[in-house]
């Protein structure tokens, strides 16, 4: 079979490769090593005995990530690696079939996202936590957790457009213009994260934070990519696209006051401020526009299908949720290595926060 041969990539914004966390990621990241297509090694295990742990969801997510941005030295044509692909689709497998265990028969589409709707009264999660006991550090680990997804925000969900038919198609794309910062790339919400990593003396460099995110995040980001990377699951990835977007305007709110009460700027707001806004009417727009049509053509996407994706996506969440609330109440801290003190404020700085925040 002819292979295409590529340079290295040299993109300086390519993280580096991070660090093995068992037998599995480190086949993965030994053969990226490696030039392609040199032959992988995998392991000789059968299934993965923990999908959601740490070393799947690392091998998986260093997988997916081939399809973005790579890694700094790794040769670009391992994406299309047979072997690698065919150990990925071992790690696959277990893991959508752990999110299948996981939700179980979904109830009707319009239950669902009915109840996503909803805020419960008596809910705990990270966005109430952070707003009304968090630290500081515990929000700068915050950032550091989304971080994966957000400073590659909306891509995944990119994986959608050439796989759904119009109107659908059209009405994500209006949706995702908005992600990508409706022409200004300086509003492109992942430049706003960014800018809010870098407010609170967090490296806002693409990957930064891959060795020291846990699995619980991971699993967030490769559920996303799994169901973008495979068009048999374009559907789920349409019921997790509008999970995001409905239950996104709330907590943006809380996490907006939280992180202003915790010493932000308003460049350190600024991201979950435009979420308030912004997703209110993609809630709106992904609801009507997205899946209403997508119904009306069910050997396209059919509504189990969605349902499926828009809680197999809230309950990675929860896990993430518990994950984050067990760490902190217990208080010790929620990556797995602590991140760095902050750099102490410059003189003048705290002024120009103020100056800033008057504006
Ligand atoms: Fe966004
Ligand atoms: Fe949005």
């Amino acid at each position: 079979m002819e292979t295409v041969q590529t340079a290295p990539r040299t993109d300086p914004g390519a993280p580096p490769l991070p660090a093995a966390r068992g037998p599995l990621s480190a086949a993965v990241l030994t053969a990226l090593h490696r030039p392609a297509p040199a032959l992988l090694s995998p392991p000789p295990l059968d299934d993965p005995s923990d999908p959601w742990g740490e070393d799947v969801q690392l091998a998986l997510y260093v997988c997916y990530e081939l399809h973005y941005r790579g890694f700094a030295g790794v040769d670009d044509a391992w994406e299309w690696s047979p072997p690698l692909l065919a150990l990925r689709g071992r790690l696959e497998r277990a893991f959508l079939a752990a999110l299948r265990d996981e939700v179980g028969e979904p109830p009707p589409l319009a239950d669902v996202l009915a109840d996503l709707l909803v805020e419960p009264p008596d809910g705990d999660g990270p966005s109430r936590h952070l707003l009304t006991a968090g630290t500081r550090q515990q929000a700068r680990e915050y950032l550091a957790h989304r971080s994966l997804y957000h400073l590659k925000e909306a891509d995944p969900q990119m994986w959608a457009v050439p796989r759904l038919p119009n109107p659908a198609k059209a009405a994500l794309v209006a949706v995702q213009y908005d992600e990508y910062g409706a022409g200004r790339p300086e509003r492109a919400h992942a430049e706003l994260f960014a800018g809010m990593m870098a407010d609170f003396g967090l490296d806002p460099a693409y990957g930064a934070y891959l060795d020291a995110v846990p699995a619980p995040a991971l699993a967030v980001v490769n559920t996303m990519s799994l169901f973008g990377l495979h068009r048999s699951l374009r559907a789920a990835l349409v019921g997790q696209f509008a999970a995001v977007e409905i239950t996104s305007p709330p907590g943006a709110a809380r996490l907006a006051a939280a992180f202003e009460r915790l010493g932000a700027s308003p460049r350190g707001t600024l991201f979950y401020r435009e979420h308030v806004l912004a997703d209110a009417v993609h809630e709106q727009l992904v609801r009507h526009t997205v899946v209403d049509p997508l119904l009306t053509r069910p050997s396209d996407c059919p509504a189990p299908e969605i349902a499926f994706g828009a809680l197999a996506y809230a309950r990675a969440e929860d896990r993430l949720a518990d994950h984050l609330l067990a760490a902190w109440r217990s208080g010790t801290g929620s990556l797995r290595t602590p991140l760095p003190p902050e750099e102490p404020e410059e003189p003048g700085r705290r002024a120009e926060r103020a100056e800033g925040a008057r504006r």
